[in-house]
């Protein structure tokens, strides 16, 4: 099934030069949807996963499945003020800005396997700030699936080390 059908591309969103990689084409579409969880499952299906990990608002959108057809846990990766008890944070740089992150702070336990998903790796900016997060918290990050790479963009070189798996590279 091929997949970037779904993708629509958007020039100049949210800023001029960014050419914006919309998955709500995908999302809306239930062969599309359902193939890609699939895959992003596929991915951490040997890894012994524990918790999945996956960050506001897109995140949410693949991780979530994803963690059903694993049969393992969820948790939010937020951006701030949303969560209401006990959090650990992190700033980071994004391709348009910059932002702040939140994981409640007994959110991973020492040792457990963490799967990270989201929608799309451009910069890395994100999921290094989760990862952080994550392995401050104890957790072991044994995988990192996006639905979309954007490679110019170099995410990878940021995540060195890591187990990266990517549906859809640009
Ligand atoms: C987007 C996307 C990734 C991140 C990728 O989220 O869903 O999480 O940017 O960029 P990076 O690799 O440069 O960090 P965004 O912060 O726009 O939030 P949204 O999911 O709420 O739209
Ligand atoms: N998040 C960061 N860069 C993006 C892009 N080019 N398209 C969609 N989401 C993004």
């Amino acid at each position: 099934m091929d997949l970037k059908k779904y993708i629509a591309d958007i020039p100049d969103f949210p800023e001029p030069g960014v050419l914006f990689r919309d998955v709500t084409p995908l999302l809306a579409d239930k062969d599309a949807y359902q193939e890609s969880v699939r895959l992003l499952a596929e991915f951490g299906k040997d890894k012994n996963v524990d918790v999945i990990a996956g960050p506001e608002a897109r995140g949410f959108l693949f991780g979530c499945p994803v963690a059903l057809e694993l049969g393992c846990g969820f948790v939010p990766v937020r951006k701030p003020g949303k969560l209401p008890r006990e959090i650990l944070s992190k700033t980071y740089e994004l391709e348009y800005g910059h932002n702040e992150i939140q994981m409640h702070s007994d959110s991973i336990k020492p040792g457990q396997n963490v799967l990270i998903v989201d929608d799309l790796l451009a910069t890395g900016g994100t999921v290094e700030a989760a990862v952080s997060l994550i392995e401050q918290m104890g957790g072991n990050v044994v995988g990192i699936a996006f639905l979309i790479e954007l490679e110019a963009l170099k995410g990878r070189d940021l995540l060195k080390g890591y187990d990266i798996y990517s549906v859809l590279k640009y």
